[in-house]
């Protein structure tokens, strides 16, 4: 194993972006779905971040229902020259209707979704914008020539996607530059390394890895309690009763490998994706979802690590082992 104790190395948005932070942050858990957050804390941890040289800070409209964006605009306008941040459309859900997860692509929705994210966020201008999901009634081409026209009207930077195709990364591509693809990645979720890495390392887009920690599950036996009635996770298929004990049999394993290194099984997962990531040829920033400074050093400690082959063969069989589908 190497790189233990380098500083944050850096990664290049898409072909053409800036220089940014390799790791990235997370932010959706500090308004929603993973229990009760303290504000202080989730605070203090963006600030942390920053000077720990993350650059790329990641939400979305939905999260919260806008209340995550809200949440990051003191931070994101008081340090605007310093951060990069990504937000996210394409889920209908509002306050008024939050059990409303249809996906609206069209370029009218998409056009009301970045005035409502630009408003919340309290910027001119959104550096990194996602389709969040693919809605397959409208036209990629629709709805991508939608998002290109944002860049040209100056309220969006760069583009990106997220949890879609090969094939629409690459369609998409050649209607306007797709700087970053977002989708879940990590030694559990494994399914994009057939043919999604490998055509983003031909176009030159950057993979931001989402639940890189597998929402908390590779980080050990933490899991192994009850989750709280307002963490989503209760819900999720790898969480189920019926699956998480084996689940977390398999993460014994990454305990174990972790403890031989002298790393934790967070830093060992972070680890993992980085490896994986330059074996592919492809550029990644990961972005870890944390609300306390701690597990944030921890994580950000973790983004120069690379493992030796044998440790990569013995965690290689443990995705195919996982019970339940991510969600
Ligand atoms: N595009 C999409 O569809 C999509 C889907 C899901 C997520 N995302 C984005 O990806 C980000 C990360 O994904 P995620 O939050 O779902 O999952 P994750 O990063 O795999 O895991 C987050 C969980 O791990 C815990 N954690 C973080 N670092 C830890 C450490 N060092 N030790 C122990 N526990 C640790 C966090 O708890 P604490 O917060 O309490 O520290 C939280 O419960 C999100 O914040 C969101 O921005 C995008």
């Amino acid at each position: 194993m190497t790189g233990k104790t380098s500083p944050l190395p850096q990664m290049r948005l898409g072909a053409h972006g800036p220089l940014i932070g390799a790791q990235g942050l997370g932010c959706m858990g500090m308004s929603e779905f993973y229990g009760a957050s303290d504000e202080p804390e989730s605070r203090a941890t963006l600030d942390r971040a920053l000077e720990l040289g993350v650059t790329l800070f990641d939400t979305a409209d939905m999260y919260g229902m806008g209340a995550n964006e809200e949440f990051l605009a003191p931070f994101v306008t008081a340090n605007r020259d310093r951060v990069l941040i990504a937000t996210k459309f394409g889920y209908a859900r509002t306050s008024e209707r939050p059990d409303d997860w249809s996906l609206d692509n069209r370029p009218e929705f998409i056009r009301a979704s970045v005035d409502r994210s630009l408003q919340r966020l309290g910027v001119d201008v959104i550096d990194l914008y996602y389709m969040h999901r693919r809605d397959q009634a409208v036209p990629l081409a629709e709805s991508v020539g939608a998002m290109a026209d944002l860049v040209a009207a100056g309220k969006v930077r760069w583009l990106g996607l997220s949890a879609v195709s090969a094939d629409e990364l690459r369609a998409a591509h050649a209607i306007h530059p797709i700087a970053a693809l977002q989708s879940e990645w990590s030694i559990f979720t494994r399914d994009i390394e057939a043919d999604v890495v490998p055509t983003a390392a031909e176009l030159g887009v950057t993979l931001v890895p989402y639940s890189p920690l597998g929402r908390g599950m590779l980080t050990g036996q933490a899991f192994a309690g009850s989750l709280g009635v307002d963490d989503a996770r209760a819900h999720f298929p790898r969480f189920a009763e019926e699956n998480r004990e084996a689940n977390l049999r398999l993460v014994g394993a990454i305990e174990r490998s972790a403890a031989a290194l002298g790393v934790s099984a967070a830093q060992l997962a972070l680890g993992w994706l980085a490896t994986k990531a330059h074996a592919m040829g492809v550029q990644c920033v990961p972005i870890p979802g944390t609300r306390k400074r701690a597990r944030l050093e921890e994580n950000v400690a973790a983004a120069a690590i690379r493992l030796d082959d044998d440790v990569m063969e013995e965690l290689e069989p443990l995705a195919a082992a996982v019970r339940g589908v991510a969600v």
